[in-house]
């Protein structure tokens, strides 16, 4: 019998998605006769049952295309916004489920698209999800679809900012996506050959960097580029976050509760103004002129690189093939060279973050770069 196979795309667009759907599609359609069907806009889509289906002439031409043909959202099953209010929508989602007779729901998103997917699939529902977030940030798989594109483009703003720190004898300070991870400013940092590297796991403080910046200065380099991850703390900021945690580890459900919840979401999206605070702060610590550069949705926009096409057709074929062998549950994960599917259980809600010891961090620091601590 034809199998008839759902996809969707959620969370925050990527470079790589039309590439993922499109190979999932072909080789779903051309290898093993299935149907595919697409919802628009993540799980919304799915909730508002709006369709379209996917075939050779939509799924062509769309390998090297930033975005996603089907749209996204950050939309939730249990939490979607309607009217004013966020209710739990999730039965209506497996009624659409099960009217289109579908044998399995694809589901290509990061951390929270996977909560969501394994929710749908506490319900009963078949999902295989793809990996894919500039941030990195997804447990169980080696690389996720977006973050190669979007290191090139942090590495190549970080190389241009050089000419004009210079020209200037400027320090410049360039926060980069990331979200509570520091994969993407410790990456572009490196490549870039930034002088300071900033990530949420390691706490900085700022004198330490300012010292840095004057040792360069001292020895007559009179510009400083600074790489910040949009999550990196302070070690002040770092420890009145951990306070609040722990005070809503130990509250149960009460007003309290939502006020410490309050406290740590504002403690979280306080990323500008911690860098813009940041640049002037090092001006008066070091007596530069100081800038400050918010790289922000550039960094997820446009063409694909070579790398990322070729993880989103490898993972999407995966995916294909998994449905014709009739393995769900599971998140197609990226293994060496190879594909491997991991449970879904296993990687919901755990977080990929830079271990302190990483390689990474170590190679930087035997560079000479600064990493605020
Ligand atoms: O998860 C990808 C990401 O681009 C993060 O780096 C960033 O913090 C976040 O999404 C921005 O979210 P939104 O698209 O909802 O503004």
């Amino acid at each position: 019998m034809t199998k008839l196979v759902g996809v969707l795309t959620a969370g925050g667009d990527t470079p790589g998605l039309n590439a993922a759907l499109r190979g999932l599609g072909k080789a779903a359609i051309e290898r093993y006769g299935m149907q595919i069907v697409g919802f628009y806009e993540g799980f919304r889509g799915l909730m508002q049952n709006r369709t379209i289906r996917l075939d050779g002439s939509n799924l062509s031409g769309i390998l090297t295309r930033g975005g996603t043909i089907l749209g996204t959202s950050r939309d939730k099953p249990n939490n979607m916004p309607m009217g004013g209010q966020f209710l739990d929508m999730t039965d209506t989602m497996v009624e659409n489920y099960k009217r289109h007779h579908l044998d399995v729901l694809i589901c290509i998103g990061g951390g929270g698209t996977h909560k969501s997917a394994a929710k749908l699939m506490k319900k009963g529902l078949n999902i295989i999800t793809i990996p894919k977030t500039i941030d990195n940030d997804l447990s169980g798989t080696d690389h996720s679809i977006g973050f190669d594109t979007a290191l090139g483009i942090a590495t190549d703003a970080v190389d241009r900012l050089h000419s004009t720190a210079h020209s200037h004898h400027r320090i410049i300070v360039v926060e980069l996506m990331g979200h509570n991870t520091g994969w993407l400013a410790l990456g572009a940092g490196i490549a870039g050959g930034a002088d300071v590297i900033l990530i949420p796991e390691i706490p900085y403080e700022t004198k330490s960097i300012a010292e840095a910046i004057l040792s360069r200065s001292r020895g007559g380099k009179r510009f400083s580029i600074v790489a910040v991850s949009e999550g990196a703390m302070s070690r002040k900021d770092a420890a009145k976050m951990r306070r609040v945690e722990e005070e809503l580890a130990a509250t149960g459900k009460s007003p309290e509760k939502e006020k410490a919840e309050a406290r740590l979401l504002k403690l979280r999206q306080q990323h500008t103004a911690n860098t813009i605070n940041l640049a002037a702060e090092l001006a008066q610590m070091t007596d530069l002129e100081s800038r400050v550069t918010i790289l922000g949705y550039v960094q997820r926009g446009g063409t694909p690189s070579a790398y990322d096409r070729l993880l989103a057709t490898r993972l999407g074929t995966a995916a294909a093939d998994l449905i014709n062998q009739g393995k769900f549950g599971v998140m197609v994960a990226a293994r060496g060279e190879g594909i491997e599917p991991v449970d879904l259980e296993k990687i919901v809600g755990k977080r990929n973050t830079v271990p302190v010891d990483h390689p990474w961090v170590l190679s930087a620091r035997e560079v000479g770069t600064n990493l605020g601590d």
